[in-house]
């Protein structure tokens, strides 16, 4: 962290990892149900933190792409030091410029639905080409029992300030589980797993699905 300008949030989601249930759950499907040799692509990476993970499974291509140099820089250094083959580059995982190709999967976990603006439909119909038939995506995402949260229309760290002082939700998007099954479906990916982290707050699920067409 002291070598590279990356955002402290980064020690944090490395250090707290066991806690970032959304994160690792993904990981570990991922890990069950990949070979090896796999392919796998993480878009809003950060530090490449869950790549490093499924490295350490013994996944052997992994490749992540992050806006953030800072956060990449880490990655880079972190990569070295474990001794593990990770290719990261920057770019905007919205309006990709470089989409790897026949990935036998995709994670995308804790960053799409911070974007403003960002939609999961125009995430899976930029995202799912790069994937091979057969080929997974884990993903996590916001539930809509957040709409019912009071205040959930503000920033959950400026809930103290007066309302006009207080920024938007950094939570941009929120859907259940039909939702995510459906917009899968149009996209030719069939939902094989799913859970929801009731307790949280933001309550987050996470899905695992494969590309069937
Ligand atoms: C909360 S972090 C999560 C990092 C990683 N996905 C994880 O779960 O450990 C969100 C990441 O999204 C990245 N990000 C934000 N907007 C982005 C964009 N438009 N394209 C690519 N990455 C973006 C940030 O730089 C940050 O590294």
């Amino acid at each position: 962290m002291q070598e590279t300008q990356a955002p402290s949030w980064h020690s944090f989601a490395i250090l707290s990892r066991k806690w970032r249930r959304h994160a690792c759950t993904a990981c570990r499907w991922l890990a069950e149900v990949l070979p090896a040799e796999s392919s796998v692509f993480e878009p809003g990476c950060g530090s490449g933190a869950n790549l490093l993970w499924l490295g350490q499974k013994g996944i052997a291509r992994l490749y992540g792409s992050d806006i953030d140099p800072g956060a990449l820089e880490l990655g880079k250094r972190l990569a070295l030091r474990l001794n593990t083959s990770l290719e990261l580059w920057e770019d905007n995982g919205i309006k990709p410029a470089r989409l790897p190709e026949n990935l036998d999967a995709i994670l995308s976990v804790n960053w799409l639905y911070h974007i403003p603006g960002a939609s999961f439909s125009s995430f899976l119909d930029t995202y799912t080409r790069a994937l091979k038939v057969g080929g997974y995506l884990a993903c996590d995402m916001v539930t809509r029992r957040y709409d019912r949260t009071p205040g959930n229309q503000y920033h959950s760290n400026d809930l103290k300030l007066p309302v006009e002082q207080r920024r938007p939700s950094e939570y941009t998007i929120r859907l259940d589980r039909e939702e995510m099954r459906s917009l899968g479906i149009r996209h030719g990916l069939a939902m094989i797993r799913s859970t929801c982290f009731v307790l949280t707050n933001p309550q987050r699920s996470v899905y695992l699905f494969r590309k069937v067409e």
